[in-house]
């Protein structure tokens, strides 16, 4: 089998599939005008998120087995219409969660001291001491918006903080003694708002201008989730106005983002989708994309 790596795969999962007999190809700088090209003569793919697989592309590959995407979300990828032409898509669901459950704590840390600002002070030589009066985490309550494996991983870090857990998840009953309560009391109650749901129809823009005035004064947002979820131009004048206190934003609407000024307020930290950047969770995704184009092609021999 003909395999195409499409985005940065470590070499040690390159390597154990070339073991296992197939043909590994590294193409991880290719670009969608290359695309329809070159993969037509492959039986599978590997991207990460920078590549994106959409209708047109699936239709010029029509030797396409499988396709595996190293990370959780689907929406790089036409997944619904390529299971329709019989190719097999698949991700590596658990390999992140944990990373990024991390990086949507420490963010709650950062805004609940005002850690970024303290720091550039620090860094320009002035002893500001008595602009940084923060709050504490323990006592407060987090809503967590999506109680996937990410929002589940986060509401144990929570929980273990001293922090009430609230969470909202329409295909969720209740996990794990977080309360699940209605979309309105999430807006409510919640002292903290960390958004962990998919991007779909349903959940673009949830966060907009009406939804933020249900929220409490002073709530603190955090987005690990995805761009698009939450309204940057509602979040943006809530911001403004002190209605939210501060947010913290690792995925945007647009990836690089185009709404600069949004990332240049002071109640405002960033990162660049750096939630399942670390060391662990890209060696998992390697080796669970290793295993499963592995096991695939195993699948695929005649018997
Ligand atoms: N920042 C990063 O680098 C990074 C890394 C990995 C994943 N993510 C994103 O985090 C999100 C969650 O990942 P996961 O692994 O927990 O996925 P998951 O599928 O395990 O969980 C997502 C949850 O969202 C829920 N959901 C769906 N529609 C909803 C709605 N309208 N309102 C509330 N909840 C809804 C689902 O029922 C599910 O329980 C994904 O969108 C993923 O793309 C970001």
């Amino acid at each position: 089998m003909k395999i195409l790596i499409c985005d940065k795969t470590e070499k040690e999962y390159i390597d154990q599939m070339r073991a296992a007999g197939l043909i590994v190809d590294i193409r991880d700088d290719i670009t969608s005008e290359e695309l329809p090209i070159v993969l037509p003569a492959y039986d599978g793919m590997v991207v990460r998120s920078r590549t994106n697989v959409r209708q047109p592309l699936i239709d010029v590959c029509p030797n396409l087995k499988v396709i595996v995407r190293g990370g959780v979300g689907l929406d790089t990828i036409d997944y619904e219409y390529a299971r329709t032409k019989g190719i097999v898509v698949m991700n590596t669901p658990l390999a992140s969660s944990a990373s990024v459950a991390e990086l949507a704590i420490g963010y709650m840390f950062m805004l609940a001291r005002s850690l970024y600002r303290a720091s550039s002070t620090m860094k320009a030589e002035k002893w500001d001491k008595k602009s940084f009066e923060g709050n504490e985490i323990s006592g407060k309550t987090l809503g967590i918006i999506g109680y996937g494996n990410i929002g589940t991983e986060t509401a144990k870090r929570a929980l273990a903080l001293g922090m009430k857990v609230i969470a909202y998840d329409p295909y969720v009953t209740s996990l794990n003694g977080v309360k699940m309560v209605t979309w309105d009391e999430l807006l409510s109650q919640s002292d903290y708002i960390s958004l962990h749901a998919p991007k779909t129809e349903e959940t673009t823009n949830m966060i907009g201008a009406e939804q933020i005035a249900r929220m409490k004064n002073g709530v603190r947002i955090i987005n690990c989730g995805r761009g698009g979820i939450i309204n940057e131009d509602a979040l943006y004048e809530a911001l403004i106005s002190g209605k939210v206190a501060g947010a913290a934003l690792d995925v945007y609407a647009e990836e690089p983002p185009t709404h600069w000024k949004l990332l240049k307020l002071d109640n405002v930290i960033g990162s660049p989708h750096i939630g399942a950047a670390t060391k662990e969770a890209q060696a998992r995704v390697g080796a669970e994309v290793a295993a499963k184009l592995i096991e695939f092609a195993k699948n695929m021999q005649p018997v």
